[in-house]
């Protein structure tokens, strides 16, 4: 079943090379950030480049909902006029967030501290994920949560009162519930202290600090330690959000696989914390390089280039590696069916509370396309074919999640037989023009019949 309309089955085969110049849309995480702490902060914020997928568009609804103006000028401008930390109003409705784990655990932290009440819900995705990571944390500051059965949404956070600051430990690797408790801390007094066992993506702390928030992070033994004093004035910034590298990774990946291709992604936002796989695709000998490495808006930045690499070898990818390129194993195991060797990638647990159990989605989409996989809890191996060397032929199911959907159109792209996804349209979530941005490069896509 689609949450986003009628299923747009789609399939992709083999055709000539791709060429080009891949302008992919901008990096989601920090296109979230920048409407929500454009919301908390007072005045203006401009925003430029952000992410018109549906998942961003969903947190800016849920914004004006809590009281912040914003405001869409054009292709990727925007403007919010927020209300103060603390100053976000009682939604009148439900807040629907649609696909998004990021917009509804941010949101739930940015209003969990202030004396007002919310219920939220999503699409069938969103309503089987776990909640509960994220309220815990929240109860430590007063907040109560009033979910389905296993802190499932819809669920309703009654704000805390009087909040009090909080110390956390953060029990499994995850970007969003530090940013929640951060987000949370805003309106507590005194000092909220995160500690991160494993450093996951540091947007929410960079771009708190560039907000004006006083916001330190150190490295202890017992992990990354993040301190952020309370109730600060945030002030409005002017934010130039970086292309995705986690979109990028659809087009550099299908360029690795069909032969001949070379294309060029510029512009790409290259947070350590986010390039996990570029590192991994390198050291499985893949032709990528980098040039006109930059900072723009406090965030590294590159242009990427990536030609068809017709010798990669299988690797063991170390699990420490795993809160970096969290959202990429996917076209991973799709450049690990086209290596020479076994691909094996440990740690990789998180991957089954995603969009969907992404290892079990892959893991059956390529056998079904003829791949060797092996797989556990918290292991996923995938025995490589060598350059087009996957047979294809099949369809694949894409459970309602834009990265494997992507993920099997760009393995179709090199197959031997075309493969087929039953439902390409939450790629709109995150990469709304993957179709014609994926076309331009030479790729042969087609809507298809169900
Ligand atoms: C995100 C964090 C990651 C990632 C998601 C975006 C964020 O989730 O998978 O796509 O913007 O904070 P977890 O933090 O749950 O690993």
């Amino acid at each position: 079943m689609s949450g986003h309309g009628d299923p747009i089955p789609m399939t992709a085969r083999k055709g000539g090379p791709l060429s080009g110049v891949a302008e992919v849309p901008g990096d989601k995480s920090i296109s979230h950030r920048a409407l929500l702490f454009g919301a908390m902060a007072v005045g203006e914020t401009r925003i430029t480049g952000l992410l018109e997928g549906q998942d961003v568009l969903d947190t800016a609804k849920a914004m004006r909902a809590f009281g912040a103006e914003v405001s869409h000028l054009g292709h990727g401008e925007w403007v919010v006029n927020g209300v103060g930390v603390g100053g976000f109003a009682e939604p009148q409705d439900v807040i629907d967030c649609g696909n998004s784990g990021t917009g509804v655990r941010l949101i739930m932290g940015c209003m969990a501290t202030s004396p007002i009440s919310a219920t939220f819900t999503g699409d069938a995705s969103l309503r089987g994920r776990p909640m509960g990571r994220v309220t815990d944390p929240l109860a430590l500051f007063g907040a109560r949560s009033y979910g389905r059965q296993g802190g499932r949404l819809p669920m309703t956070i009654v704000g805390a009162e009087n909040p009090v600051p909080v110390r956390y430990v953060v029990p499994v690797p995850s970007a969003q519930v530090k940013s929640a408790v951060l987000l949370a801390g805003l309106n507590a007094p005194g000092q909220t202290v995160v500690i991160e066992k494993e450093a996951t993506r540091d947007h929410t702390e960079r771009m708190l600090a560039g907000f004006g928030a006083e916001i330190t992070t150190h490295d202890s033994p017992e992990g990354r330690v993040i301190t952020l004093t309370g109730q600060p004035e945030l002030k409005p910034q002017t934010i130039a959000v970086p292309r995705d590298p986690s979109s990028a990774a659809f087009p550099v990946c299908a360029a690795l696989i069909v032969p001949g291709s070379d294309v060029l992604v510029p512009g790409i936002g290259l947070n350590p914390t986010r390039a996990g796989l570029f590192t991994t695709l390198q050291e499985m000998g893949a032709e990528l390089t980098f040039e006109n490495l930059r900072e723009e808006g406090g965030e590294p930045v590159a242009d990427l280039r990536a030609r068809f690499s017709d010798n990669m070898q299988g690797i063991e990818v170390p699990p420490e590696r795993a809160p970096s390129m969290i959202d990429e194993y996917p076209i991973l195991s799709v450049v690990a069916a086209f290596a020479n060797g076994k691909t094996v990638m440990r740690g990789v647990k998180e991957l089954r509370v995603k969009e969907s159990d992404r290892i079990d989605a892959m893991a059956r989409g390529l056998e079904a396309c003829g791949a060797t996989i092996e797989e556990d809890e918290d292991t996923f191996i995938v025995r490589g074919m060598g350059a087009g060397g996957l047979p294809g032929g099949a369809t694949a199911q894409a459970r309602l999640d834009h990265r494997i959907a992507m993920s099997f159109l760009c393995a179709g792209m090199a197959s031997q037989q075309p493969i087929s996804v039953d439902d390409a349209g939450p790629i709109a979530t995150s990469f709304p023009i993957f179709e014609p941005l994926m076309e331009s490069l030479g790729a042969h896509l087609a809507r298809t019949k169900s």
